[in-house]
């Protein structure tokens, strides 16, 4: 096994998109039980723009490569005891990462985090499923357990995980509503059979109150603050709230997570609805068989193109700086791709 030589990109320090620099290292053999990946595509998520402002919770120290998820090709592996008959050098795959790594032309990854791409699924599709999908499905399934012709309130719809919780909630038979603002979003959502709350002009409540007066079964919640006790007010008997991030205050969003995740567990001591949070690193981690069949499974809904990333704009890696400054002026809205240079 050669050791190799690689760039990635880095954020230094906590700041603005300049911090992020194109940087040489070279990737020791695997140790045992890993797998040695060159990354063909690796998704863009808003969670690696709260990261590298230093607004989030999970990284906390630099220097660190932001990315959560990749696609890429086996280069080499040490595995203990039988090798899974998929895997050999050349084979495609797609993973979540349970820290942020992805920015990246290679990478060392555990065994357990890889999932084979089924045949003829394109790289850069696959690395926009990971993060995304799985946050949806473990609001849907995880959290919320909804099943055919229950009534959810998706918080920023049109987002990333917005856009992934309707593509998958419109699979299930969900009745579906969803707030944005952005031009468009009335479209948008509408493609995936979602009603449309424009947040900005809108009390997504006081809406939700006069058209589902019953209550829904279940609200997923990005903002945090003050939207947790709303969407928590509108949920029916039996209902859960699920937060998934507290990104309501850009500059303040890791002492609002503290403070939010301590307010859901406060709502918890009432009876008759319920408040979770869904964090998709850690639950990767304590049900790794569960994070691989579900991976497995969405990467397959993809191929047969029953969901479909939106992908916005495909850009090379070293342009990651450039990524980050377009969608912060908001001059790119939607999922971004890097891929190797
Ligand atoms: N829990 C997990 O494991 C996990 C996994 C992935 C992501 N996340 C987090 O989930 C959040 C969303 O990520 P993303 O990648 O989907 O982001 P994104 O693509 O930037 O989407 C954000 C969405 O939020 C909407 N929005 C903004 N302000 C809003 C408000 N006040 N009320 C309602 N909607 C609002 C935006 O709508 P307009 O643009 O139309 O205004 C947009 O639809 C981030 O905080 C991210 O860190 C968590």
């Amino acid at each position: 096994m050669r050791e190799i030589t690689y760039r990635k990109i880095v954020a230094e320090r906590f700041g603005g998109a300049e911090v992020l620099r194109t940087v040489r290292a070279t990737l020791p053999q695997p140790p045992r039980g890993h797998v040695r990946v060159r990354v063909l595509a690796a998704g863009v998520g808003f969670t690696d723009l709260m990261a590298r402002s230093g607004d989030y919770l999970l990284q906390r120290r630099t220097p660190f490569t932001p990315g959560y998820e990749i696609a890429g090709e086996v280069v080499d592996f040490a595995v203990d005891g039988e090798a899974p008959s998929w895997l050999e050098a050349g084979v495609r795959v797609a993973a979540a990462l349970t820290k942020m790594a992805g920015y990246t032309e290679y990478i060392t990854l555990p065994l357990w985090q890889l999932v084979p791409l089924p045949d003829g699924l394109e790289p850069r599709l696959a690395s926009a499923v990971p993060l995304d999908y799985l946050t949806a499905l473990s609001l849907i399934d995880t959290h919320a357990r909804l099943k055919a012709g229950d009534t959810v309130l998706i918080q920023g719809a049109s987002g990333g995980v917005g856009q992934a919780a309707s593509q998958l909630g419109r699979l299930r038979g969900l009745r579906m509503y969803g707030t944005a603002s952005a031009p468009g979003s009335r479209d948008v959502l509408a493609r995936h059979g979602v009603r449309y709350i424009d947040y900005r002009h809108e009390d997504f409540e006081a809406v939700l109150r006069e058209r589902e007066p019953g209550g829904v079964q279940a609200v997923f919640d990005h903002i945090g603050r003050a939207n947790l006790s709303k969407g928590y007010r509108i949920l029916a008997p039996g209902g859960v709230l699920v937060s998934f991030a507290f990104s309501g205050r850009p500059g303040h969003m890791v002492g609002d997570t503290l403070r939010g995740a301590t307010r859901l567990r406060l709502m918890n001591l009432r009876p008759g609805r319920r408040a979770a949070q869904s964090v998709v690193p850690w639950e990767m981690k304590s049900r790794r068989d569960s994070y691989r069949a579900a991976l497995a499974r969405l990467l397959d809904l993809a191929h047969r193109g029953e969901i479909t990333p939106q992908i916005v704009a495909t850009r090379p890696l070293s342009q990651a700086a450039d990524v980050h400054a377009a969608l912060e002026r908001r001059e790119i809205t939607g999922k971004v791709v890097l891929t190797a240079d």
